[in-house]
């Protein structure tokens, strides 16, 4: 018979891309900006490969999802820690039945998922992804909103005054320096993601805004790594990652839109941007390309559902019995 067109392989590796993205994920891979300290893929590729079940066990027990609370130090002795929720997200958010995590991916246009991304009980989008125009296809609700440094810093995003972060409850994350601890970070952020934040907070002091805690971010590099053959990119996972592991520790099931393409696959960046480049699907700065392998081994749906709606479905972490 003619199987279905082909859907994400889970052992994608560097060496399976063209020459220029090859050459960029090498770089990165020799790169250590963070101080990642990892001797490489110490026997993993004698190792035998874990289950998708063992490896959502070792999400479950070895990532904690933590957010940043103001008995931290350094936050407790700042004057601006009431800033902070007192509670980690995960006491405030959920448990939700039925999530949905849109990925950004170019392979969204001309989805018509926007119905299904809408029935469920939360849905997730990342950084600067719009609603507005694109309902069809992504759907308009927006429970949490996942947002790098990098958007809150940038002017062109106008982070402080858009609309579009004013739905949903706030998450943002920094790249943090693999072994630093808070008060190392917070002298050393990627970008003012702390400024940004308490402007931010005056502004809009209702609505809800966590900041991940950097470890959350090297926990699960720690995963991605230590179940590959090969050394990959010593910078923390993507937004889409990160965003698809806090969802499975509030929802007892997570359906994830695009990140593994679908028949639809295209060089398109993001469903809302005229912007190409297969880096955006396959990483360069971002294990991506690790990431996904991991998710396509840990996926509970079938092949067809990613072929056809790039749709992968993962168990909550409550609903596992490791
Ligand atoms: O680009 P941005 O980080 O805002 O996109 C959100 C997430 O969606 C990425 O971190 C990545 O995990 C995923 N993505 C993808 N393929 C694309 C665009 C985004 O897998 N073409």
């Amino acid at each position: 018979h003619r199987a279905l067109g082909e859907v994400w392989d889970d052992e994608m590796s560097s060496n399976m891309l063209g020459k220029r993205l090859r050459k960029v994920v090498q770089n990165y891979q020799a790169m250590n900006k963070y101080g990642v300290e990892f001797s490489g893929p110490g026997g993993v590729a004698t190792r035998p490969k874990v289950s998708g079940s063992e490896l959502l066990c070792q999400l479950k027990y070895k990532v904690e999802v933590a957010t940043l609370t103001p008995d931290l130090e350094p936050f407790s002795s700042l004057p601006w820690a009431y800033q902070l929720p007192l509670q980690p997200i995960t006491s405030d958010l959920g448990p939700y039945k039925s999530c949905a995590v849109v990925s950004s991916a170019g392979s969204l246009r001309y989805s018509g998922l926007g119905k299904e991304i809408d029935s469920h009980d939360a849905v997730l989008r990342f950084n600067a992804a719009p609603t507005v125009g694109y309902e069809k296809d992504v759907g308009s609700k927006t429970t949490i909103r996942l947002l790098n440094s990098q958007v809150m810093a940038s002017d062109d995003h106008r982070f402080l005054s858009s609309s579009l972060y004013s739905t949903g409850v706030l998450v943002a994350w920094d790249p943090s320096p693999f072994s630093a601890d808070l008060s190392q970070w917070y002298n050393k952020t990627d970008y003012p993601i702390f400024t940004q934040y308490q402007r931010y907070r005056r502004l809009h002091p209702l609505q809800p805004f966590y900041i991940l805690h950097p470890s959350f971010e090297w926990q699960l590099w720690q995963r991605i790594q230590d179940n590959m053959a090969e050394p990959i990119q010593k910078n923390p996972p993507s937004s889409g990652l990160l965003g698809t592991v806090l969802m499975m520790s509030l929802c007892e099931v997570v359906h994830v839109y695009e990140f593994l393409p679908s028949q639809r696959k295209t060089e398109l960046c993001h469903y809302y941007q005229r912007f190409y480049d297969a880096a955006c699907t396959l990483g360069a700065y971002h294990p991506l390309l690790y990431e996904k392998n991991l998710v396509k081994r840990m996926n509970q749906g079938l092949d067809r559902d990613i072929y056809t709606h790039g749709r992968v479905t993962l168990p909550g972490f409550s609903t596992l019995n490791c």
